[in-house]
């Protein structure tokens, strides 16, 4: 028997396929093609994206036209070039802004040591390091570059991204809102949704090249965030609307339908998925060779790989065990991990918890027929992930692998999203005892090592796995503890029950202190200087940045699987640095030397 409302999602679903047209890549140079083909393949950068992100020297027709000339075997040599004929340096179409920075917000008299109010007034002045426009006044007549034009200033991550990126800008907005930016933290908003008129979804970052991809869905909680501080009824109706449409591309083109035999009832849920049958053309190279190691693969399952790669991306975690099929890590090369990778099979946590906190948010700030409508969606996503995703035995919710049809039992801070998020059934939020037991990993594993919290338990040496621990999932970590601390305060609990309950406030704040101490000292490793406290290290002519990453197996030390960056950041690391002081008091500055 199907349900009614059976029918209404169908109908839902066909009237938004019908409705939609997107705007994809279609340049003749940065996006698929045999000129972005012929000069990435020759390998001639150390990164792909070097060639991407420079803007063309000379009208594209000229450009097409040399290249044309080149024949079809060009001697690398000949490439080489042709590139530095044809195109100028990366990064030019940025211009710095001075934005009027408050040299005393609020949240600074809240950081009472005085090595760590040295540190934090230096990070409240990077943001001005950081902001940017789009500036291709430059640009000769009939030239292109790969930006996506925007009418604002934002605030780029730092290091090799020369644009702002979706999820990250969540975690910026934060902190521009804590150093009481609130124009900028607008400002970068109102690009977004002006991206999502324009294109009819939200891109990965702002270039060309990512229109083939999203990244996780922040904007509704972005705005929630914003509204927490200021208030703009203007960008709230202006908002409205573009949220339906940014809701409208998730479920058409993620939802995947599971068949539940034990209750014999069909489930909607997400997964990340792009469906791209090429290299990502700012890592053509990497993805190219990553298909071309094992030489039997088929054409199809390099097509199959190339979107598994692509929606890796627009996971925001690229690359992790999560999304890889092949699980014997001790044993296998790079390539031939990365070549299982799985990606559009695993129906991950935390996506399903941010689209169950965009359908609560839009049914609160709507109203009539589209309240009850995002309501139904909240609760017939909090059902199926009630019973797809949460695994009662373990207390936790685990992603779903829709080729075994199991949950994949494994420890990660994504987990922790739906307690953040809210997206907890009623049933155990009233539960104290199964509350509890939710973080009882989550002790054992920090005893593990001195820095930050690990992002999985397995060494492969991708990105997101161990040893490398994230700015963000600190945060979604931290709030998890905290709201279900509160929530068993507001169950109210018995006396037998209060170590516990005290303890999930303890851990909280040994994280909390592990990150700030992480920071401080990673920012005083790199030529940060707290005159009369810690001596400057002397080899260094840096002046202190802040780690996009770090490796927990030690305090302040960099993550691995980047490079190098010379340039002041990393936007997430800094803002969550006062989001922890907004939200745990009493910090002592660490010895560095003792502790690096
Ligand atoms: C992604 O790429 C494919 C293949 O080029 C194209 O058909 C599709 O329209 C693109 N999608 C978007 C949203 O750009
Ligand atoms: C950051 O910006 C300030 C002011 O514009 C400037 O003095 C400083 O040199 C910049 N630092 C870096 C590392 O770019
Ligand atoms: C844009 O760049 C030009 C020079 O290329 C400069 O004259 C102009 O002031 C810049 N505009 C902004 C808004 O930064
Ligand atoms: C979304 O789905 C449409 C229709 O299937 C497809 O053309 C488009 O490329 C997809 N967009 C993205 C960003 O994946
Ligand atoms: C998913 O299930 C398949 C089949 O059991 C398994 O081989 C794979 O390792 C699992 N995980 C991923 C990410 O594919
Ligand atoms: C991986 O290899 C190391 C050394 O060869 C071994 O000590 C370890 O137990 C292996 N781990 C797994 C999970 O197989
Ligand atoms: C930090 O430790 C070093 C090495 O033991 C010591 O020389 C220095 O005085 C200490 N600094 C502070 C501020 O405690
Ligand atoms: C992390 O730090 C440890 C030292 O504790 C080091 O052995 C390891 O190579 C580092 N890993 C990465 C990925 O940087």
């Amino acid at each position: 028997m199907r349900h009614p409302l059976f029918f209404a999602i169908v109908y839902a679903l066909v009237l938004i396929a019908t409705a939609r047209t997107y705007k994809s890549c279609d340049s003749p140079i940065y996006c698929e093609g045999p000129l972005l083909r012929t000069v990435q393949l020759s390998n001639i950068f150390t990164d792909s994206k070097t060639f991407v992100d420079r803007p063309t020297a000379k009208p594209v027709d000229e450009v097409l036209k040399a290249f044309q000339q080149l024949g079809i075997t060009p001697s690398v040599t000949d490439i080489r070039m042709f590139v530095e004929e044809n195109f100028l340096e990366p990064g030019m179409e940025l211009s710095q802004v001075l934005i009027k920075s408050n040299k005393q917000p609020q949240i600074l008299e809240r950081v009472t040591d005085p090595a760590y109010s040295v540190w934090m007034s230096d990070l409240n002045q990077y943001w001005s390091n950081l902001t940017y426009t789009f500036n291709t006044t430059f640009l000769c007549d009939g030239c292109q570059t790969s930006i996506l034009p925007t009418k604002r200033p934002f605030v780029v991550p730092g290091g090799r991204f020369r644009e702002f990126y979706y999820w990250d800008s969540y975690f910026v907005i934060e902190g521009l809102l804590y150093s009481e930016l609130n124009d900028v933290a607008k400002g970068m908003i109102e690009n977004f949704l002006d991206f999502v008129e324009t294109y009819g979804f939200l891109p990965n970052g702002a270039r060309i090249y990512y229109l083939n991809r999203s990244q996780p869905p922040f904007l509704t909680r972005m705005i929630k965030r914003y509204l927490d501080f200021v208030d703009d009824e203007e960008l709230f109706t202006r908002a409205l609307p573009i949220l339906d449409t940014e809701y409208e591309f998730w479920m058409k083109n993620t939802t995947v339908e599971i068949y539940d035999p034990e209750n014999d009832e069909k489930h909607y849920l997400n997964r990340f998925n792009v469906e791209y049958p090429y290299p990502r053309p700012e890592a053509y190279y990497e993805d190219w060779h990553t298909a071309h190691v094992d030489k039997d693969m088929t054409d199809q399952e390099r097509v199959d790989l190339y979107s598994d790669l692509a929606t890796g991306a627009e996971t925001g975690w690229d690359y992790s065990s999560r999304w890889l099929r092949n699980k014997n890590f001790n044993g296998s090369s790079q390539f031939e991990l990365l070549k299982s990778l799985n990606t559009r099979a695993i129906v991950p946590v935390e996506l399903n918890s941010l689209l169950y906190d965009m359908e609560v948010q839009l049914s609160q700030w709507n109203t009539g027929k589209k309240k009850a409508y995002y309501q139904r969606r909240a609760e017939q996503r909090l059902h199926s992930m009630d019973r797809l995703l949460w695994n009662d035995e373990y207390s936790s919710f685990y992603d779903f692998n829709l080729t075994s049809q199991c949950q994949q039992i494994e420890f990660t801070p994504a987990n922790y999203f739906p307690f953040w998020l809210g997206a907890i059934p009623e049933r155990i939020a009233k539960d104290n005892k199964k509350l509890l037991s939710v973080f009882s990993e989550l002790e054992g594993i920090l005893k593990l090592y001195p820095g930050i919290l690990t992002t999985t338990l397995v060494e492969t040496g991708l990105q997101w796995d161990l040893p490398n621990g994230w700015p963000p999932l600190q945060y979604v970590t931290l709030h998890a503890l905290l709201n279900v601390h509160k929530r068993i305060t507001e169950n109210k609990y018995t006396q037998s029950l209060s170590a516990q309950v005290d303890s999930l406030k303890t851990v909280a704040r040994d994280l909390a202190t592990r990150y700030v101490e992480s920071g401080f000292c990673g920012w005083w490793a790199t030529g940060g200087n707290v005159p009369g406290y810690l001596s400057n290290r002397g080899h260094t002519t840096d002046t202190g940045h802040m780690f996009e990453k770090f490796n927990v197996t030690v305090i302040g030390r960099s993550g691995g699987g980047g490079e190098y960056r010379p340039q002041i950041g990393f936007g997430w690391t800094n803002s969550i640095a006062f989001w922890i002081f907004a939200n745990f008091d009493d910090f002592r500055a660490p010895n560095c030397t003792l502790v690096i």
